[in-house]
């Protein structure tokens, strides 16, 4: 056996499980229910998933696959293409995927992060014939120690039928001992999560699992997909700076103090960026709490600004990926990694307080966010954790720049064309032209901060000559609107490539 398997393989009676890609790949039924690891593109079964594109080549079989979130190239981009996908759920964020979601050649079940482990239980998602689960090592008494991330890896494992396991051995071994499995019962039955501060430590240090399902064991040493984020730019950095000051205003108002509560940032290059901003800020001993640990959070670590990060994953860039997985016994005592269910639970975001940092694709003139649909029609990702994050945050922040595409789109619109997050669940927003506080305010009160701080110029009047004539039009209704009109920004720009009315008139 190579020495660096022998190394990993602590429990030596599963060495006889161990078979090629080819051959764990067989094992797959059509027409079933596969679990796979993987979160963000990170930590996912990857050489299984590719030999299942192989054998597609000569056989019809689609499946179901269900994940922590989104997976890398070999599952969202190569296992869609080849049409072996059936279903996906909970979370994509691939354009070939995302492409065969919108021509309704695959079927996107898109649900909140912390929902899957509990439809599982129940029985909603299931029976789970195998689970594909990446490991960096199995211990000697069969703990299994997932990659960097944990998602719904642990659920899976205790309810799928059939266990194969990618032992990577690409991933560093300082991995061991960074997870935190924690699994709650039944509900009904269960207890409440012993966890009463983020940086504590209430499970094991990987998955336990009846060891009779592991069907066989295939050596990876494939690396993770990097991530794909761009880097901040002026517009992001101003995001930041502005989020920063509304922090030192709270703590002048005395509901924060300089180490904040714990932080949660959304995917996506803008939550990245405005996260980087606390670099040269004078907050420090910070918590993060989060989903996904992003580039960001490791520059903070370095900067000795952020003193613990949990999250469900690690995804990064290709040039963090080197720093950190280079050296990571330098960051192992400050991180963690939980499964999606502990990370995301509504108990314990209500509990720790969180500020809660996501990212809107849109958002309305009273507060209502689309963070997946555009044009209200066509899926972007999904919207994973951010609404397990929003409601039950202590600060539900939404960030957005306040245009796209150039600035054919306004991000402000009358109405958003889908809602993730309704007004009741967001408290502050943030757009490179300024914030809007909507705390304690009703919907009247919260359209003249959106359009005076948050909109773009270019579209601030069109947006004041719609409230106007709504607010007649309803008489001063609770909520104005024109509805015959409260779409027709979406539809200027289907038919004009434009959100700015003149181009209607024309
Ligand atoms: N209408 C149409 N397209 C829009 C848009 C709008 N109102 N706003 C942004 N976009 C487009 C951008 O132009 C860009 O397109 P491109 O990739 O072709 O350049 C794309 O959406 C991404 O926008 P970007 O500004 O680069 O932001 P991002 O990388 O931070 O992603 C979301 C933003 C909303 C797509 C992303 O954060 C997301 O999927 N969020 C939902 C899930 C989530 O919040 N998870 C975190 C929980 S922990």
């Amino acid at each position: 056996m190579d020495p660096r398997v022998e190394k990993r393989l602590g429990l030596k009676g599963l060495a006889d499980k161990i078979v090629t890609a080819e051959q764990a790949a067989a094992l797959i039924e059509d027409g079933t229910v596969v679990g796979m690891s993987g979160f963000t593109r990170a930590g996912d079964a990857k050489v299984v998933p590719m030999a299942l594109v192989e054998r597609a080549k000569n056989e019809k079989i689609k499946i179901d696959v269900y994940t922590g979130a989104s997976l890398g190239p070999e599952v969202d981009n190569h296992l869609a293409a080849a049409g072996v996908i059936n279903k996906r759920g909970p979370f994509q964020g691939d354009a070939v995927m995302r492409g065969m979601i919108n021509k309704d050649q695959i079927s996107y079940v898109d649900a909140h992060l912390s929902h899957n482990a509990e439809l599982v239980r129940q029985g909603v998602i299931g029976p789970i014939k195998h689970l594909i689960l990446e490991a960096v090592a199995i211990t000697e008494d069969g703990l299994i120690i997932p990659s960097n991330s944990v998602g719904n890896s642990p659920i899976f494992a205790e309810y799928a039928e059939n266990i194969i396991i990618e032992l990577n051995i690409s991933h560093p071994e300082a991995l061991i001992g960074i997870h935190d499995i924690y699994v709650p019962g039944e509900q009904g039955k269960r207890d409440a999560i012993p966890m009463t501060n983020a940086e504590q430590r209430i499970g094991e240090i990987g998955i336990r699992v009846d060891l009779d399902k592991i069907q066989a064991i295939v050596i990876s040493e494939e690396p993770d997909a990097p991530s794909l984020i761009v880097p901040p730019d002026e517009e992001t950095q101003n995001m930041a700076n502005i989020l920063l000051d509304f922090f030192r205003s709270e703590i002048k108002a005395g509901r924060l103090t300089n180490e904040l509560m714990p932080l949660q940032s959304g995917v996506g290059s803008v939550a990245n960026a405005v996260l980087d901003g606390f670099a040269d800020s004078e907050f420090e001993n910070l918590v993060v709490a989060s989903e996904v640990l992003q580039d960001a959070v490791f520059n903070l670590i370095d900067a000795g600004k952020v003193r613990f990060a949990a999250a469900t994953s690690i995804t990064l860039t290709e040039e963090l990926q080197k720093k950190v997985y280079g050296n990571l016994e330098k960051y192992a005592d400050k991180i963690c990694l939980r499964p999606q269910e502990i990370s995301n639970h509504p108990e314990l975001i209500r509990r720790l307080g969180l500020i809660s940092i996501n990212t809107a694709l849109e958002l309305d003139i009273y507060g209502n966010v689309n963070s997946t649909h555009v044009s209200g029609t066509k899926m972007m990702n999904g919207i994973g954790g951010s609404g397990d994050f929003a409601r039950n945050a202590r600060l539900g922040i939404f960030v957005t720049k306040s245009y796209a595409k150039g600035g054919a789109i306004s991000s402000i619109v009358p109405m958003v064309s889908h809602v993730d997050h309704t007004e009741h669940d967001v408290d502050v927003i943030v757009t490179e032209q300024g914030i809007a506080d909507l705390r304690g305010l009703a919907p009247k009160e919260r359209v003249k901060l959106i359009i005076e701080n948050c909109a773009h110029p270019d579209f601030k009047e069109q947006l004041w000559d719609y409230y106007n004539r709504a607010f007649e039009a309803t008489g001063g209704a609770q909520t104005p609107h024109i509805l015959e009109e409260a779409l027709s920004w979406h539809v200027n720009l289907a038919k004009n490539k434009t959100m700015k009315k003149e181009v209607t008139k024309a």
